[in-house]
């Protein structure tokens, strides 16, 4: 016996609805994975939320104020605080060496004196866009020491891939040997 019409037509409506079932499974998966990679990611990697909005005046940045010259690099603060200033530009970071005690947490304050730049420092969760006018603050701790590479990436301009620079990170007591309250550090060759 041939199937009627319109028992071809239920049939094909049945072939349907579960194909749709079918997709709609693999796309709430495929949504179910994301959000638990954006979990993992945030809580294994302790991915940063952006910091907050802080202000400054990127033509006044070398004369006055937190960022000049001489008031950038490593400080060990009073209250035991290490505290990393810097600056980037077309095509450096200043300074181009930083020196950071490994296993102590460090805050970064960074800005930018003329376009977007970005600064990473690799194998560690230091990743930062630095725009001009806003000041960029992040805290980590490095946990290993040795030398990590921190090149731009984000593209600034046709030196981009030139620009970076490096960080030394020192075990805890020989940073420690070597930082003085009150004074800059850093590991660029004088
Ligand atoms: Cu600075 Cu790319």
């Amino acid at each position: 016996m041939t199937p009627t019409s319109a028992e071809t037509a239920h049939a094909s409506v049945a072939v349907a609805d579960a194909a749709e079932r079918r997709w709609a499974i693999i796309v709430m998966l495929i949504i179910a994975m994301l959000l638990a990679m954006m979990v993992f990611t945030g809580l294994h990697w302790a991915s940063m939320p952006p910091s907050r909005v802080e202000t400054i005046d990127p033509r006044t940045l070398h004369v006055s104020g937190e960022f000049v010259e001489n008031n950038l690099g490593t400080t060990l603060g009073a209250d035991g605080k290490v505290m990393v200033r810097l600056i980037a530009q077309q095509y450096s970071f200043e300074p181009q060496c930083l020196v950071v005690p490994a296993g102590i947490p460090v805050t970064f304050r960074a800005t930018s004196t003329d376009v977007v730049h970005g600064f990473v420092v690799d194998k560690t969760n230091a990743n930062v866009m630095l725009i001009p006018g806003f000041i960029a603050t992040f805290t980590t701790r490095f946990d290993k020491a040795g030398e990590r590479l921190m090149p731009c990436h984000e593209y600034c301009g046709t030196g981009h891939e030139a620009m970076w620079g490096r960080v030394q990170v020192l075990p805890a007591e020989e940073f420690m040997a070597k930082a003085r309250s009150g004074e800059r550090g850093s590991c660029v060759p004088r």
